[in-house]
């Protein structure tokens, strides 16, 4: 066991990834073609994202190497620290441990990069131009803004209108590192045109910016689809934080807690965990619960169903979830791969409302220093409700992202506008 003097763990960063799959007692139901209701085969999948991520997909290798030139940037952030909550411990009154580990110390702010850098990389070997995206937050967006950068690649953003409007500072991040970005919907495409039509002011999904994204890569030569959530090869990439964790902790876990958009810090966080008797709980929001409240169904990933269809919990390609300020939690679906996990009863689920959650996040920043992103938000009262009710346990959860760029969800909240 590692004993630790301050609060703060050092670690070493891991030199491969992990594939959950490989140790899985069961098959995670492969995508489908939705006219033919038949397996996709990889390679038409390739056709619209990198090569290489395909392959990591349907890949049943247990450790998969992080090449060299994506280690080289994951040294410049990583590890990330692995934090003990004392403070927050003492004013809640719990007997718990809780340490967090701090993606928000990447250079975008969140566990987005650990993924960008990998596709960029993939998408710059294959020879392509550029990549395009949606994203909900900003969060992914200036992370593949950042990474194309770094590998001399396009990218361009469409970002969920709510947010655009919600964090004009994320689009200065991304337009600094050279992405282009889009308001969601958006005039520049059919499927956004159309909707903009019936109404103006529609604030926008992830299921529609991933339907404008495809719809534009499709009309591009050369530039491939990229995704920062969702599909198993992202939460390959993220395992990077829990095999880090891991390494990292002082003593063995109970729980391991994150919150679930498309499921990628949650299960980057969680899935090394996997077999070693810890409790994995994904945190939603209320308004948007699709493991809590939605239907494990084969559904479409994007709104105008051009996507093959996935086995998840959707609450439907239409549904629009209310312009939560967690802009990144605001997907209908989920990771199949963490959807046929919580199928077979290896991890839990809870959700809140937008209200609590802001309360938590406030007194992790009065307590810890950091101030949360909203999506992390809802880990922080998911760790608090549960640091309340065990005893004596260790509870680890991701902090995905700070909220730096998120003030204005906090200042709604401080003046008691949030519904
Ligand atoms: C800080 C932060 N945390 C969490 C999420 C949710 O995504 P995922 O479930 O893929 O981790 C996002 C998405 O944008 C995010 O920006």
């Amino acid at each position: 066991m590692r004993t630790i003097k301050g609060l703060s763990v050092p670690g070493k960063v891991p030199k491969h990834y992990y594939n959950i799959t490989a140790d899985l007692p069961f098959k995670v139901s492969p995508p489908i073609n939705p006219a033919t209701k038949k397996p996709i085969n990889p390679e038409e999948l390739k056709q619209i994202f990198p090569k290489e991520s395909m392959e990591l997909e349907i890949s049943k290798e247990r450790f998969i190497p992080i090449p060299e030139k994506i280690l080289e940037f994951y040294k410049k952030y990583r590890p990330t620290p692995l934090i003990r909550a004392k403070n927050l411990e003492k004013k809640i009154g719990t007997n718990c441990r809780i340490y967090y580990k701090y993606e928000g110390a990447s250079p975008t702010g969140s566990h987005k990069l650990n993924t960008a850098l990998a596709q960029a990389f993939s998408a710059k070997k294959e020879g392509l131009k550029g990549l395009i995206t949606e994203t909900g937050a900003g969060q992914w967006g200036s992370a593949l803004s950042l990474a194309c950068k770094l590998f001399d690649l396009d990218c361009k953003v469409f970002m969920v209108r709510s947010s655009y409007y919600q964090k004009p500072g994320r689009k200065t991040i991304m337009n600094i590192y050279g992405g282009h970005v889009l308001p969601s919907p958006n005039e520049e495409t059919s499927f956004g045109k159309k909707l903009l039509d019936q109404n103006p002011e529609h604030p926008g999904s992830l299921g529609i910016a991933i339907s404008e994204a495809l719809e534009t890569c499709m009309k591009l030569e050369n530039y491939k689809y990229s995704l920062g959530s969702v599909l198993t090869h992202v939460l390959i990439h993220q395992s990077i934080i829990g095999l880090e964790a891991k390494e990292q902790l002082p003593e063995k876990a109970d729980a391991v807690i994150g919150c679930v958009g498309g499921g990628s810090n949650f299960g980057g966080i969680a899935l090394p965990f996997y077999n070693t008797g810890a409790e994995l709980i994904g945190v939603e929001p209320e308004s948007c619960a699709s493991m809590g409240k939605g239907e494990f169904k084969y559904d479409f990933g994007d709104t105008a169903k051009i996507t093959p269809m996935l086995k998840m919990h959707s609450l439907g390609c239409e549904f629009v979830p209310p312009a939560i300020h967690a802009g990144g939690l605001r997907y209908h679906g989920v990771a199949p791969l963490l959807s046929a996990i919580k199928e077979h009863g290896l991890m839990k689920t809870e959700y809140y409302n937008q209200k609590s959650v802001f309360e938590a996040g406030k007194l992790f920043a009065e307590t810890e220093g950091i101030i949360p992103a909203p999506e992390s938000c809802h880990a922080i009262k998911s760790v608090i409700e549960n640091a309340k009710r065990r005893k004596n346990q260790v509870l680890v959860f991701c902090l995905s992202g700070h909220g730096l760029l998120d003030l204005t969800g906090y200042e709604q909240f401080l003046r008691g506008e949030l519904e």
